[in-house]
């Protein structure tokens, strides 16, 4: 169907006295004396274009009113001083009906309400405005490493390995309901790969022999975690970037995810200001002065044992008391970047009871070489670490966990077979998107969101 987009015309004089053809889905109608209005989307820009019928040359426009239809207009583009410009139909023609049970009927609906409906909410201002910046953010990632040598493997979906160890796998079996097994062992020994197999929580442990192969290597796909969080922050699927890199220490992996949050954020300032604009007027005010802050400050580094002595000292009082040893919770982390820094802080050298069996054990016995980057609003958004490297040291970890030395062989050989220092990390994608839009529910960033007790 040879049509123009909106985009293109909104905003460029080139089209002023020109017949074109535009399509899209009618967003507002308005009828007067010998006049009609329309506001049409097509999806590619956050403006509408408005049609004028002239009723007196269209008579025939009535179902082209009803909110939701779709409609292809042929006509002239004139000036408005309001709009910018305006197309002065000469034919319209209807696509598709949309019958009165149209949902969305009114300018604003409640988050909420839109939750109940994914496939009709995204034709909204304020989904085209959370995808649009989704898109340009996903590429803006890859472009970041790619022009830095960087090569994006696909790690796979379904494993054999929890990565975390923290054992909220989702199982992925063909086995029926009523299999009659009497243990666990003979029940997956049965199942499609012989033994228990489930959908990753991370690349990361596949990430690493790529690394040790192809020295800087980056991941962005799905992880899935089948934890009981039902929280604000939490998905059962999310997309995660999961750089690893060989030769590097906790500082240079440190440096290097500051740097790619900062070069993201600009390139979304650069090529999305419509979509900024309209975040910072209906969602977080002053939303483009605490981006551009971010790309012109250095993020703060904290050490996990101050951490702790900044909570203790706070004069306030927290649900959850903090000692040396425990872990953070949502309120010490907001505490810590939004009311004592106001910006991205790296927690670094946490207690190694509390994080995973991979992480390079520091000297001190006690803490890894590990942080979490902490935003204001969001909480954490980039988990990260120097892997340990030492073959030993790593078997004690595993041992200490009681984990199971068949599932990760490989994982062991790359200390046995030429080991090098090496760290990565992962960042939720949908969480930096929620600090960059200043939505506050991770349901608002996904096409149709998978979260505890809710799958459609
Ligand atoms: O801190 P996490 O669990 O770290 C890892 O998975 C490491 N293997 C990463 C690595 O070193 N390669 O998760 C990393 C990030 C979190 O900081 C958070 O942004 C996001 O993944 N994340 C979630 N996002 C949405 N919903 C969830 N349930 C998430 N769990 C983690």
């Amino acid at each position: 169907m040879k049509h123009i987009d909106i985009r293109e015309i909104i905003g460029n004089s080139y089209y002023v006295g020109k017949t074109v053809t535009v399509c899209g889905w009618v967003r507002t109608s308005r009828d007067s004396k010998n006049v009609a209005f329309l506001e049409i989307n097509d999806g590619t820009s956050l403006k509408h274009l408005q049609v004028v019928i002239d009723k007196e040359k269209i008579s025939d426009f009535d179902s082209a009113m009803k909110l939701g239809c779709s409609v292809k207009v042929s006509g002239e583009i004139c000036e408005n001083p309001n709009n910018g410009v305006e197309i002065n139909a000469c034919d319209i023609t209807v696509l598709g009906e949309s019958p009165a049970d149209y949902p969305l009927q009114k300018k604003r609906h409640t988050l909420e309400f839109l939750r109940t409906m994914p496939h009709l909410r995204v034709r909204t201002n304020t989904f085209n405005a959370v995808f649009r910046v989704r898109s340009v953010l996903a590429s803006a990632i890859h472009e970041y490493f790619q022009s830095r040598g960087y090569v994006y493997v696909n790690t796979p979906i379904i494993t054999g390995s929890d990565a975390e160890g923290a054992g909220e796998v989702f199982r992925v079996t063909t086995q029926p309901y009523d299999h009659g097994f009497k243990t666990e062992e003979e029940y997956y020994a049965n199942d499609f790969f012989g033994k228990k197999a489930g959908l990753s929580v991370s690349g990361q442990l596949e990430g690493e022999v790529a690394a040790m192969a192809f020295g800087k290597i980056y991941t962005f796909g799905p992880s899935f975690r089948a934890e009981n969080s039902n929280t604000p922050r939490h998905l059962a699927e999310f997309w995660h970037i999961e750089p690893e890199v060989a030769f590097a220490e906790l500082p240079d992996i440190i440096e290097i995810a500051e740097d790619m949050i900062k070069t993201i954020i600009y390139k979304v300032i650069e090529r999305c200001p419509d979509e900024l604009a309209f975040f910072e007027k209906h969602f977080e005010p002053g939303l483009t002065d605490k981006l551009k802050s971010i790309i012109s400050h250095n993020f703060e580094v904290l050490d996990y044992t101050k951490a702790i002595e900044i909570l203790k000292s706070a004069d306030r009082k927290f649900n959850y008391p903090c000692d040396w040893g425990c872990d953070l919770q949502t309120e010490h982390e907001r505490y810590i970047t939004e009311e004592v820094f106001n910006k991205p802080v790296f927690v670094i050298n946490y207690p190694k009871d509390i994080k995973a069996f991979y992480m390079k054990q520091n000297p001190d016995g006690k803490t890894v070489a590990a942080t979490d980057l902490l935003v204001p609003g969001v909480g954490e958004i980039i988990g990260c670490s120097e892997r340990e490297a030492d073959y030993d040291k790593l078997v004690e970890a595993m041992k200490q966990r009681g984990m199971n030395f068949d599932d990760y062989k490989d994982y062991l050989d790359l200390r046995k077979f030429g080991s090098v220092p090496h760290s990565g990390f992962g960042l939720g994608f949908e969480r930096i998107l929620m600090y960059i839009t200043g939505m506050s529910n991770i349901r608002d960033i996904a096409l149709y969101p998978r979260t505890v007790g809710s799958v459609r």
